[in-house]
């Protein structure tokens, strides 16, 4: 792990809105900027409700977003910015819409391929205003760099990287995610906290970006069963916003690892949401990572309000018990996931290097390949 004497580069949006209300900010920032051709990402659920974000001027809403969007659903929306031409693209919604909206903001003035761009810097430099609008608590994507979509060809999510993914504006209104089901609450709302549990397990864990770690478990630990229990709470659906916003800032310099590598095939082969395929994998991965950082681990778990402990088999438990706490179906096979396919799946997982490097033990294909089988 990285100490104090290790170099870290933070990025931030340069304006942050955090707080009920604060969608209208959009709207204000744009008279500001004097932008007047808006192009909105939404899904089907956020488009109807553009009315929020408060905009003036010439307004398109592409509404089609889907959820965990694949790259036929980002070249149908491309298609309609480039027909637009727009001066500030806006996301709103949960990740799937922030990240489309990251990646028609940078590739809609142009005609380079999505494939070209995947991978770290390899984005020309935007030249339209983007604002992102988070209405889920889960991704954090409205702070990140980062934009995932996959591919149908190779059922991999490509992952492309850049500071020109970076908003110029980031919005964090808890009043949006009042409307956000239970299920997807529980769901999303354990995104969050694996984003920062595993930055605080990473092997690039780092003290500037702890505080945000282990604080947004706290938050999670601290919110989301009442805002399972009570869409309406307002503290609650606040606490975890923040937790979301903390664990997309801890995305950035640290990221994620094993946890949400062993758990994207879950999506990419049977379209399990990213927060439900985080959630069934994430205490096998808190468990499986317990000797090699055992102290962390314990904090973990008291950070969210239970018994600390680094002993793998009571890590598993504990931590599972909490997800299903909060109504989680935590069975791979009940969520669709056939045992045949668990083998092709170990093995897909075991490629995504990029994430499994930050694991703080060595995990391989053998390995993943238990976890799928005590996750059944
Ligand atoms: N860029 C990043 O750093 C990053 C990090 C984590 C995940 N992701 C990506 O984000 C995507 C998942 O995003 P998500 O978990 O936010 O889900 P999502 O954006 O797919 O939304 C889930 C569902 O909730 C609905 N919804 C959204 N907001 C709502 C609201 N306020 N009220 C009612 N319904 C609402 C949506 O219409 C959708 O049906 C995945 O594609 C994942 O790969 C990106
Ligand atoms: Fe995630």
């Amino acid at each position: 792990m990285a100490d104090l004497t290790t170099p870290i580069e933070l990025l931030m949006p340069p304006i942050v809105k955090f707080g009920p209300g604060s969608a209208a900010a959009v709207g204000a920032f744009a008279g500001a900027r004097r932008l007047s051709r808006t192009f909105v990402v939404a899904d089907a659920f956020n488009a109807t409700r553009i009315d929020r974000l408060g905009l003036a001027g010439s307004v398109e809403v592409f509404a089609g977003v889907v959820p965990e969007p694949d790259v036929p659903n980002l070249e149908t929306a491309l298609a309609a910015a480039r027909a637009f031409r727009p001066d500030f693209v806006v996301g709103f919604g949960g990740g799937s819409a922030m990240d489309l909206a990251k990646l028609v903001a940078v590739l809609s003035p142009g005609a380079v391929p999505i494939h070209d761009v995947v991978g770290p810097d390899k984005v020309a430099a935007r030249t339209v205003a983007l604002a992102q609008v988070a209405t889920t608590s889960g991704t954090g994507s409205e702070v990140g760099i980062r934009a995932l979509v996959t591919d149908p060809a190779t059922q991999n999510k490509l992952a492309v990287q850049s500071r020109e993914l970076l908003a110029d504006l980031a919005v964090v209104d808890p009043d949006l995610t009042m409307t956000v089901p239970a299920r997807i609450t529980a769901e999303t709302g354990v995104d969050a906290l694996a984003h920062c549990a595993e930055a605080y397990t990473n092997i690039k864990a780092h003290p500037t970006i702890d505080l945000y770690a282990l604080e947004g478990i706290r938050l999670v630990g601290r919110f989301l069963a009442r805002a399972v229990a009570d869409g309406s709470d307002v503290e609650a659906r606040a606490g975890l916003a923040l937790a979301s916003f903390y664990g997309g800032i801890c995305l950035g310099p640290v990221n994620t690892h094993a946890g949400h590598a062993v758990a994207y095939p879950l999506g990419t082969r049977h379209h399990v949401p990213h927060g439900a395929a985080n959630a069934v994998i994430f205490p096998h991965v808190l468990a499986y990572n317990a000797p090699a950082a055992p102290e962390r681990t314990a904090t973990i778990l008291a950070a969210l309000g239970l018994e600390p402990s680094s002993e793998p088999a009571v890590v598993l438990e504990r931590a599972k018990a909490w997800c299903l706490s909060l109504g989680i179906e935590m069975s791979m096979e009940k969520r669709g996931v056939p045992e045949s396919d668990f083998a092709a799946m170990a093995k897909e997982a075991s490629a995504i290097r990029r994430l499994l490097d930050n694991n703080p033990r060595p995990i391989g294909e053998d390995d993943i390949l238990a976890i799928y089988r005590a996750a059944r």
